[in-house]
């Protein structure tokens, strides 16, 4: 017996040992963890039971019968974070530089039928050169059976990606199809196809982190949902944002010890929209007054800044916040933050997490390049979004609400549950001046007309009253009580029930 216990061991240390020492040097030297010293940062101390560690490819082309590692490239297993079940994956690049090899895929769908099972997130750490580009046709095989167990798991237990080396051609669609995908800075990088291919097809020259790393994905695509400076960095965060998600779709989120006064009135917010309606503020101020000890998980904060979301927490629950900026673009909706804000509205619904929405929008962008770009389809998702939501949905309009803008906005008539407005608040189908500009057309040679014209449009619409006199807004409130007031409502909405009629699916308008 102690023979066999110790060849145990000796299994094992190989296994742990991946690729080699010489790998994890190489590893090492370009400033990325290995594959467990990963999971041993993410997940809490001790609690990681691995599986699989002894699965090895089955491949006999091109002499891989004398190139196993116990492994396979991808090590499996469930632990915790803060105490919580997660399953998780995480690619040893030492190993055919983390390739996915039939086996490796097995191994991963493993983890993801369990975590369907039990009802636990899953957390994959990517760091892969893709498809193992010995097996040919098994290791696509193995990725389409990744793929579809990505999409059954989608909206039943919630799924993290994290790309901390490559991650390229069809092997982007796993993450794809996650709720969420961070990245490292500098040292990850993810495309369909690379600079080489890249350079063949359009005579475009591009490096490989100008086409697919961290900055591009947060700034210009928006694939990703946040980046980080390294792997410890990305790993720590993954924590920190794992405790605001739920298990799985039929559960809350868990309740964080909170010491912030849910009735903590913040004077300041009185007098954080300027006087001059043109003049831009930031929302951001807002978001951290109103939310427990001014904590905010901001998601994609590069990419689309007119409009910001995150979550946070009031009286210690998850709650996701969606706001339109006004230092940006003064707020307005156009395609990228209409999908940024539909993507998440639609995660919060998925896990049963209440939103708010702070809104100053003074519509959607003009142009051709809105219109060309199919704004009409993608300010839909965003309407469809909120529409289909059945989940608490508090909405606090602080200044403009303008136009078809308005209604989507989580306003009343989509089912929004509470709807507040600031006293300074101008809820219209548009501003003063354009709809005076366009009502009274024969006046517009005639500045004085045009100016009581303008100043009566004012007095009559750019108020929240007119929407209070009709019940759409349900109280207009004092910019320091909004904390109080927001706590209040989610409160009253704890035990919400709402369903929509039975149905296969919705068509969102994709
Ligand atoms: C098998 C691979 C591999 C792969 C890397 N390796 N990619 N083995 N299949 N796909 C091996 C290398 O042979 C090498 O082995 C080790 O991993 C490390 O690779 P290096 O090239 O030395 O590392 P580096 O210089 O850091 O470059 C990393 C890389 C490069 C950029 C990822 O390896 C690369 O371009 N690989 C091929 C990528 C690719 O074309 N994959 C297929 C994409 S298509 P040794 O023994 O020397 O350590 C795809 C389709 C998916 O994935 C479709 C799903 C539907």
């Amino acid at each position: 017996m102690q023979d066999i216990i110790r060849q145990l061991e000796e299994r094992r240390e190989a296994a742990r040992l991946g690729g080699g020492q010489k790998r994890i040097d190489s590893q090492h030297a370009k400033g990325k963890l290995t594959a467990r010293e990963r999971l041993d940062v993410l997940l809490d101390d001790g609690s990681f039971e691995e599986w699989d560690m002894f699965v090895e490819h089955r491949s006999t082309d091109f002499g891989m019968e004398n190139q196993t590692v116990p492994g396979d490239g991808v090590v499996t297993g469930h632990g915790t974070i803060n105490g919580r079940l997660v399953f998780v994956y995480s690619q040893d690049f030492t190993v055919f530089g983390g390739s996915l090899s039939e086996a490796h895929a097995e191994k991963i769908g493993k983890v993801m039928d369990q975590a369907m099972k039990v009802g636990a997130p899953v957390i994959g750490l990517n760091d892969s050169g893709g498809a193992r580009i010995q097996e040919g046709v098994a290791s696509l095989g193995g990725y389409a059976d990744i793929f579809q167990r990505n999409v059954l798991a989608s909206g039943v237990i919630p799924q993290i990606s994290v790309i901390m080396g490559p991650c390229a051609g069809g092997a982007v669609y796993s993450p794809a199809m996650t709720d969420f995908i961070f990245m490292v800075e500098d040292s990850s990088y993810m495309f369909v196809t690379g600079p080489d291919v890249v350079k063949t097809v359009t005579h475009e020259e591009v490096t490989a982190e100008e086409l697919g790393g961290a900055r591009t994905h947060n700034s210009k695509s928006g694939v990703a949902d946040g980046s980080f400076e390294n792997d410890i960095e990305t790993l720590a965060a993954m924590r920190e944002f794992f405790d605001f998600l739920p298990a799985n779709n039929r559960e809350l989120p868990p309740v964080m010890e909170n010491t912030d006064a849910p009735d903590r009135e913040e004077l300041s917010l009185d007098t954080l929209v300027p006087d001059d309606p043109n003049k831009p503020y930031d929302i951001k101020e807002l978001i951290d007054k109103v939310v427990d000890h001014g904590e905010f998980f901001e998601l994609q904060k590069d990419y689309a800044g007119n409009i910001v979301i995150g979550f946070a927490r009031m009286e210690g629950s998850t709650v996701g916040i969606v706001a339109n900026q006004p230092m940006v673009l003064a707020g307005c909706l156009d395609i990228q933050s209409s999908i940024k804000a539909a993507r998440f509205v639609r995660f919060c619904d998925c896990f049963n997490i209440p939103v708010i929405t702070f809104v100053d929008v003074p519509g959607f962008l003009p142009g051709t390049s809105q219109e060309f770009g199919g704004i009409i389809k993608h300010g839909a998702k965003l309407l469809y979004a909120y529409a289909e939501a059945t989940i608490p949905k508090v909405t606090v309009i602080t200044r403009k609400a303008y136009g078809g803008a308005y209604d989507v906005m989580a306003s009343k008539h989509l089912r929004g549950d509470v709807n507040y407005a600031w006293p300074n608040a101008e809820i219209a189908v548009m501003g003063s001046k354009g709809a005076v500009e366009i009502i009274f057309r024969q006046d517009i040679g005639d500045a004085e007309k045009i100016e009581a014209r303008t100043a009566e449009y004012q007095e009559k619409f750019a108020n929240p009253f007119k929407a209070a006199q009709r019940g759409f807004i349900d109280e207009v409130i004092r910019p320091h009580s909004t904390r109080r007031r927001i706590c209040k409502s989610l409160a009253m909405l704890r035990n919400k029930d709402l369903t929509n009629p039975w149905r296969k699916h919705g068509n969102l308008p994709l």
